[in-house]
């Protein structure tokens, strides 16, 4: 994102000045960030307060990135949203925008399978509050965690400019190893924008692995999970999937979405999501009615 986008997101950040930190010392501090960041990749400033980092993550040879994002919350302090390969220039990207993590109130994982950086970027910002998935929480130690996505007031300490869902239909708290559809949604309001593992990925041109599983050019694709072990048994999960889907869809006033995997969707998300949701519909009828065959 250029500088004179990055600035015209700042103009609208006049509504963030509820906090501990005055809206012109936020922007000021924004507004250096901006100068020295825009020549690089990371991270890109989506909207206002949102920074989106990209990491390499390599399947098969190939990088389908991952990703974290950064958001700048009404106090002036940042919740960070999962985690990535602190590089070099990521860690020295994260500590110029947060006073070298000073204001790193918390750090949240999303989604059950994304937790290999959170152990190494737990012991780089070790005075956050942590919280993540169950799965996050049974399976590493080392992190103090202060409690999971699963429960509702963990969902709404963010509330209102940030708003956190999980998806219904699929299994959050104790997934099937290869369910990839289950996460938790981030909804930032000021950047109109949605943070998502995984449960939908969009490429604006796939490589050979992706297009194997059929992931189309500039399309939306829902984690081909969602035919294996990604929906829950009972014959209603893919309606329950969809409607949560659709439920987002008319809550949400949100125009970009960022996603692992592949590229980020910023301008006509909404649209987007809507008009996948309804060419999947005939896959949650077919699904629908296999699982009933098999109760
Ligand atoms: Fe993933």
């Amino acid at each position: 994102m250029n500088r004179a986008v990055r600035l015209g997101s700042l103009r609208s950040l006049a509504f963030l000045n509820r906090g501990t930190k005055s809206t012109a010392s936020l922007e000021q501090s924004l507004l250096k960030t901006s100068r020295q960041y825009s020549t690089s990749k990371n991270p890109i400033n989506v909207g206002p307060g949102f920074y989106n980092f990209r990491g390499d993550f390599k399947v098969m040879m190939m990088n389908i990135q991952t990703q974290m994002s950064l958001i700048l919350l009404p106090n002036g302090k940042y919740l960070v949203v999962d985690t990535i390969e602190l590089t070099k220039d990521t860690k020295k990207e994260i500590d110029e925008l947060t006073d070298g993590g000073r204001i790193i109130e918390s750090v949240i994982g999303t989604h059950s399978f994304h937790t290999t950086h959170f152990e190494a970027f737990h012991k780089s910002y070790p005075d956050a509050d942590y919280y993540g998935t169950p799965r996050h929480l049974k399976n590493i130690k080392k992190i103090d965690w202060k409690g999971d996505l699963s429960d509702p007031s963990t969902r709404r300490k963010w509330n209102p400019d940030v708003e956190i869902r999980i998806t219904e239909g699929s299994e959050f708290i104790n997934p099937y190893p290869s369910n990839r559809l289950s996460s938790a949604w981030v909804f930032h309001k000021p950047s109109k924008t949605i943070h998502i593992n995984d449960t939908v990925m969009y490429a604006e041109d796939p490589g050979f692995l992706f297009r194997m599983i059929g992931v189309k050019k500039q399309k939306m694709t829902i984690h081909p999970s969602i035919h294996g072990y990604g929906l829950k048994d009972h014959p209603e999960a893919p309606f329950e999937f969809r409607d949560f889907v659709n439920k987002a869809i008319i809550d949400w006033d949100f125009d970009n979405m960022v996603m692992a995997h592949v590229d980020n969707k910023l301008g006509g998300a909404k649209e987007l999501l809507k008009e996948t949701v309804e060419e999947y519909e005939p896959v949650f009828k077919r699904l629908h009615t296999i699982k009933k065959m098999i109760q």
